[in-house]
């Protein structure tokens, strides 16, 4: 009879269900830059302070500056012997100093209250009535505290204090309460925040077993009911189960089988959930939903990794948590769009380096298709930074890894856990002890997955130990060592934890075009024929060839899919105004590089690439090369018509040995050497079988002339968080792009939302992401246009001296 009534009480919508509920703590917050120790008090007084919605990063509106954050520091990673001036290591934003967010908030009577932090940057200290309730150093974790014996019915006071010490970041942090605040409200018996641990130990295309623990608090002596349906993805009702706790008991354990499942792959992210209604027999008292894949994965000896028993190799990217122009506040649609071109480019996989991620991006990863290496940290017990992590490694390393561990593993896109990042640990003679006990915690919290760790520390690693324990060894560059390591460490594989950190600046092209490692230049700029890198990494052709060589070798995470703030290297001396990196494939506006495109040829094998470069606006005399990305073997160039020749993709002669210097270009490009530049066009034909297949040009461009502008029209959720990412071109008058041109550009918005933010992709401008006025960087720029709450249409105008404006209408719906 009880079970009956639970199913019946499922169909209700899970809005109608008052006994649990989640409060997004969004607006109607108050922000106070510096410190304000009288402002933990309930009764404090915080009229005077900005307002301001959550999230929200204090440091991105800058304005940028050399002094901030200027580090004298050895970066031995990079092979540096000597401290030297790092300026823009952490983006020239002032992100350091203190911070306080105050909000009030509603209890009803009768709750349990309990609040979960989605990540503070960093050093929280949380005030509930002017009462401390938690302290939480670790900027980039979740954590979350109960609040019931702090409140009172009606409405409560909620302070946070935070604050952010100089050289605690190698990259730009961001500040601030930077993601969500979420209050929880449940019945005294309830699932506890990431009280459910969900695992798959069978799959197979006929079937599979699913196990689910639900742990509860507040069951007292009566005991407690729990009734878990598992919805398909299509919505049905496929295995359900009943469980009764004693008194003192507190886990619910069951099993299900499901027949035919539908398996999560990034080609089919298939979703399931299960939803347990909790009751003490009764009245029910809670209803939780834990959102589950159905997949399996694999690591063997020799074999490399299968993901639902096929073989594949990670087509993966490492991105840092800021959104350029956003700064570190994050945004599910900023997301979205990252992950939308990562898509197209064929990337499968994302590492969140070097910490926690945001929980919406692990959401989109489980719906949108990406694999996940999650890691938590870039140092631990020995510093890489004077106020890094190490600090509270030992008192805190466990309480983070189990918070992240408990979050994160029920989630299908999640199939690595990563225990660190180049720890200088890799070195010390007991450093295996360290990462054998981040390992252990992984294994005890996780037994379905294994641990890799990013290790760049060869010799250390291969011969004290380190390397062997950890189960997935993962090389940061270092390619050249790939088949020592795997011929010496007992696994049978290696992953290419972090590879690439090829660097380049959008539409920036420098001749001759050769193969450059740490090279500088006057205009702080890289060359956007992919071939520069920096004296410890290669260009991406390395690892191409290591991925399709060897069974052995797991695939890459490529440092990284977007340009990041801070850490410019090789800028990073003393080489202001840089402040931002240039390993990105994806420039600071999201607007593709070169790079994209070569990894699109390589990557996404369901529809074509072909490329060309460079622009064709240069002076008589030049002699150009021309490459041509293209996922095609074959093509023929032509200038002004006349045929330059046809190239064919190289097959190799004997498979790599990853040397950064090895010629594998041709394997991987077409290239026509040294053309003697004419105005006009080339143009680039591509042939399957002998027959032309499709064919791509680039124009020599006249003067600036008008604007244009594109979005992917798409029509925005009118929930005052939506953007549009729109780009803005700077076109001649036959619609050819000036790719040179640099003219300052206005934006106006208008209609049923705001301006929000705009970046060039210059890694030196210093112009202020959120004025609503930019230069232009090689011919484009991208305008990023919110939502408001409102539904109707968007309208922006960008304009620019001598040049005819441009307008754009974008559709925001309820
Ligand atoms: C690696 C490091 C990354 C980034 C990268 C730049 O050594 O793990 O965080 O610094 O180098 O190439």
């Amino acid at each position: 009879m009880r079970a009956l009534l639970l199913v019946a009480t499922l169909s209700l919508s899970i809005s109608a269900f008052a006994q649990r509920s989640e409060v997004l703590l969004e607006k109607g917050w108050k922000f106070h830059r510096g410190d304000a120790p009288e402002a933990s008090a309930a009764a404090y007084d915080d009229s005077a302070w900005q307002e301001v919605c959550i999230p929200h990063d204090w440091a991105i509106y800058g304005p940028f500056s050399r002094e901030y954050d200027l580090q004298n520091v050895a970066v031995t990673q990079n092979y540096e012997k000597k401290a030297s001036l790092k300026t823009g290591r952490t983006g020239g934003l002032p992100y350091v100093g203190c911070g306080w967010y105050r909000c009030s908030f509603e209890v009803p009577s009768g709750k349990r209250a309990t609040l979960v932090f989605d990540g503070a940057m960093s050093d929280a200290h949380v005030f509930v009535n002017g009462k401390e309730v938690c302290f939480w150093p670790y900027g980039y974790n979740s954590f979350h505290v109960d609040i019931t014996e702090a409140v009172h019915p009606g409405g409560n006071e909620l302070a946070v204090r935070l604050e952010n010490l100089p050289n605690s970041s190698r990259w730009y942090p961001g500040a601030g309460l930077y993601r969500n605040v979420h209050l929880v409200l449940t019945e005294a018996l309830h699932v506890g925040v990431w009280g459910t641990h969900v695992a798959t130990p069978e799959v197979s295309a006929d079937f599979a077993s699913v196990h689910l623990e639900t742990t509860l608090e507040g069951v007292d002596d009566i005991g407690a009911k729990v009734h878990t349906c598992i919805i398909g993805p299509d919505g049905d009702v496929v295995a359900e189960a009943d469980s009764s706790l004693q008194p003192g008991e507190s886990t619910a354990v069951q099993d299900f089988g499901i027949p035919a499942p539908e398996l999560w792959s990034p080609e089919t992210p298939s979703l399931y959930k299960a939803v347990s209604v909790i009751g003490d027999g009764i009245r029910e008292t809670d209803r939780y939903e834990t959102v589950f894949g159905i997949r399996s994965v694999e690591f063997i000896p020799g074999k490399g990794f299968l993901l639902n028993g096929e073989s594949r190799k990670f087509q993966g990217v490492c991105n840092h948590h800021d959104l350029g122009p956003l700064g570190a506040a994050v945004n599910e649609a900023a997301l979205r769009h990252q992950l939308d071109l990562l898509k197209d480019m064929g990337c499968d996989a994302i590492r969140t380096s070097h910490n926690m991620p945001a929980p919406e991006l692990v959401r989109l990863c489980d719906e949108m298709g990406f694999m996940m290496m999650v890691e938590p940290f870039d140092e631990w017990d020995v510093a890489k930074c004077r106020n890094g992590y190490h600090r509270y490694f030992e008192e805190w390393a466990e309480k983070d890894m189990v918070n992240m561990l408990r979050q994160y593993r029920n989630h299908p896109s999640v199939v690595l856990w990563s225990i660190g990042n180049e720890v200088p640990t890799q070195c010390s003679p007991e450093g295996y002890k360290v990462a054998s006990f981040l390992r252990d915690i992984c294994h005890r919290e996780d037994p379905t997955r294994l641990v890799t760790c990013g290790m760049d520390q060869v010799s250390c690693v291969l011969s004290n130990g380190f390397a062997a324990c950890i189960d997935v060894p993962g090389l940061n560059y270092r390619t050249f060592r790939y088949e020592e390591a795997y011929a010496a460490l007992p696994q049978g594989f290696i992953l290419g934890t972090e590879t690439g950190s090829t660097v380049s600046s959008r539409g920036v092209y420098k001749l001759p075009a050769v193969k450059r490692f740490s090279a500088k230049d006057p205009d702080q700029q890289c060359s956007a024929y992919e071939l520069d890198a920096c004296s410890w990494s290669n260009i991406p052709d390395v690892d191409f060839a290591l991925a399709d060589d060897y069974p052995w070798t797991l695939g890459q995470f490529v440092w990284t899919g977007f340009d990041y703030l801070g850490e410019p290297s090789p800028y990073d001396t003393d080489a202001w105004p840089n402040h931002s990196s240039m390993f990105g494939i994806i420039d600071l506006a999201s607007l593709p590089k070169d790079r994209f495109w070569l990894f699109r040829s390589v990557w996404n094998r369901s529809s074509e690439t072909l490329h060309i470069l460079p622009h064709w606006n240069w002076k008589e005399g030049d002699k150009v090369p021309v490459m041509v990305f293209t996922s095609y073997d074959e093509a023929e160039l032509f200038l002004n018509g006349k045929s330059l020749g046809i190239r064919k993709k190289a097959t190799a002669a004997e498979p790599t040995h990853g040397g950064q210097d090895e010629a594998l270009e041709g394997r991987y490009r077409l290239i026509w050497e040294d053309i003697d530049y004419e105005p006009g066009e080339l143009k680039v034909v591509a042939y399957r079988d002998g027959a032309p297949a499709d064919s791509a040009f680039v124009r020599t461009a006249g003067k600036p002339h008008r604007i244009s502008l594109s979005y992917d029209g798409h029509a925005l959720k009118s929930d005052g968080k939506d953007l549009a990412y729109v780009t803005v071109s700077i076109l001649d008058k036959k619609g050819n792009l000036c790719p040179l041109d640099g003219s300052l550009l206005k934006f106006k918005v208008s209609g049923a939302g705001s301006y929000r933010a705009a970046a060039n992709g210059d890694p030196t401008s210093l112009d202020i992401f959120h004025e609503p006025r930019m230069h232009a960087f090689n011919g484009k720029l991208t305008v990023i246009v919110q939502s408001s709450e409102k539904p109707g249409r968007i309208r922006l105008k960008v304009s620019g001296c001598r040049l005819r404006s441009a307008r754009l209408s974008v559709n925001s719906v309820l």
